[in-house]
């Protein structure tokens, strides 16, 4: 165990991750609400491709058949703005001309935190299709409300390294388990320090969301515990798991991720289109094993544990899934657009110059990236994206930055992070040899290996 630095209390015992994480993303998510993404961003929540991709595949496997009790029920869990449902309902609308599924479809976003589904409601790209969708609050790890082989169709995107995740690290033929203790530095908290520890462990949302914010000034302190694998859930499947593991390397065990995936099994119907997940970390066994891979990520407070999908998916086929697809996530979009895709940051990471360059200029060559592609691209929603400079800019990149922003395109590329394929990208080729990339450059963006921790689609069937 590591010594915290003296000026932090203690908010607590050493727990397992799992506990802390979990209580710590309660806190968060129920505090900032829709106002997550000034924090994080997500492949969904402004970039409508993973969301078109996914209602073009439910409309070839729903339009030859007619659901049981004349609805079609899809559920998502973990919903963030809730663009990724409005981009489905508006693209399954525009492709179903024959009216054969939009009309028996209905779209249920379940979420643990008030805020997020206050914001949901409020979307007006939702609120186009206002008697086809309702919010349900509820914890994914304990749906209990919905009657088994209910529902056709089940998504998540970036929620399983948010639920309980354990981490598992072996040395010597011996297993041990990481726990972690919060420190605060008191001074900085404008409340008695009892009171605050009160409503920390309580979670009293309406109390912790008046005091400055503090989640992101949490100092995590770790230790490591002897235990017995045959005291954790699926113990079999995890102790033929773990005779892979290479000594000394932290293996997270998203033990969240196999309660809904053993929920989703018992919630698809007859007639079901399968369980799919969008989520962030390692692909294969060989990713796993990559010494130095991170796995664990914090952003403004909130407690991310990478995802194991080996593990995932021998979890999936134990449980009864006979046909599951693990593939990184452009490689879903790309077989839906009939062309590579990257995301535009990948493209710009690719940039000769971007390593030596200071924040605000990076800032600069995406704003001036995003209008290189915006000569061509066309989106079919309408919407700016909101660029601000960030803290520390000087005056005159914030002015430039402020320039490039406003005059983006509302139809142009949605977001940083947004889907962009190969045909797009060089018939811009003219703006962006202005701004320095080369062929090689978008070659490089086209063909890099995928990094040991990567976003990955996974799909159940059965
Ligand atoms: C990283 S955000 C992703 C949001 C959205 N899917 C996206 O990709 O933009 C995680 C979402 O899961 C929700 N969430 C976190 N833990 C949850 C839990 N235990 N049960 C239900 N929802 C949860 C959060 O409130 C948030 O909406």
């Amino acid at each position: 165990m590591t010594q915290p630095p003296h000026n932090l209390t203690a908010l607590g015992d050493f727990k397992p991750s799992n506990i802390w994480q979990t209580h710590i993303n309660s806190i968060f998510y129920g505090i900032k609400g829709p106002l997550i993404h000034n924090h994080f961003q997500t492949y969904v929540s402004l970039d409508y491709r993973l969301a078109h991709a996914l209602a073009n595949d439910f409309y070839t496997h729903a339009k030859n058949q007619q659901p049981k009790n004349e609805t079609w029920y899809v559920q998502e869990w973990g919903v963030g703005n809730g663009n990724l449902a409005a981009c489905f309902l508006s693209h399954l609308r525009e492709i179903d001309s024959e009216n054969e599924v939009y009309p028996s479809v209905h779209y249920i976003l379940c979420d643990e935190s008030e805020e997020i589904l206050k914001g949901v409601r409020a979307n007006p790209r939702l609120q186009e299709h206002a008697s086809k969708f309702s919010t349900v609050r509820i914890d994914a790890e304990h749906l209990n409300c919905f009657r088994p082989s209910s529902v056709a169709k089940i998504i998540s995107n970036e929620i399983w390294d948010d639920l309980a995740t354990k981490v598992l690290l072996k040395h010597q033929g011996l297993f041990y388990e990481e726990y972690l203790c919060p420190f605060l530095d008191m001074e900085a908290i404008p409340a008695e320090k009892n009171i605050f520890l009160e409503q920390f462990n309580n979670k009293d949302l309406t109390n912790l969301a008046q005091l400055p914010p503090f989640l992101d000034a949490i100092h995590w302190e770790r230790d490591f515990q002897r235990i017995n694998l045959d005291d954790w859930p699926f113990a079999e499947i995890l102790k033929a798991h773990a005779e892979e593991f290479k000594d000394e390397i932290p293996m997270p065990i998203n033990v969240g991720a196999f309660s809904t995936i053993t929920k989703a099994k018992e919630l698809l119907g007859p007639e079901n289109f399968g369980y799919t997940s969008f989520d962030y970390g390692m692909k294969t066994m060989q990713d796993l094993n990559q010494e130095g891979r991170p796995y664990f990520n914090l952003y403004g407070g909130q407690y991310t544990f990478m995802v194991n999908f080996p593990l995932l998916e021998n979890m999936g086929r134990s449980i009864g899934f006979t046909d599951i697809t693990r593939e990184y996530q452009n490689q879903f979009v790309q077989k839906d657009l009939g062309s590579e895709a990257i995301s535009l940051v990948d493209l710009m990471q690719q940039h000769p110059r971007v390593a030596e360059m200071p924040p605000w200029d990076r800032d600069i060559l995406m704003l001036s990236t995003l209008h290189a592609l915006n000569t061509v691209y066309r989106s079919p929603y309408s919407g700016k994206l909101d660029y601000p400079a960030m803290e520390g800019t000087p005056k005159k990149q914030r002015k430039q930055i402020a320039q490039l922003s406003k005059n983006l395109s509302s139809r142009g590329v949605p977001d940083t992070v947004a889907y962009v394929t190969r045909e797009e990208v060089l018939a811009s080729l003219k703006p962006l040899r202005k701004l320095g990339y080369r062929e090689k450059d978008i070659e490089a963006a086209f063909q890099s290996p995928p990094p040991p921790v990567s976003f990955v689609h996974i799909q159940f069937s059965t």
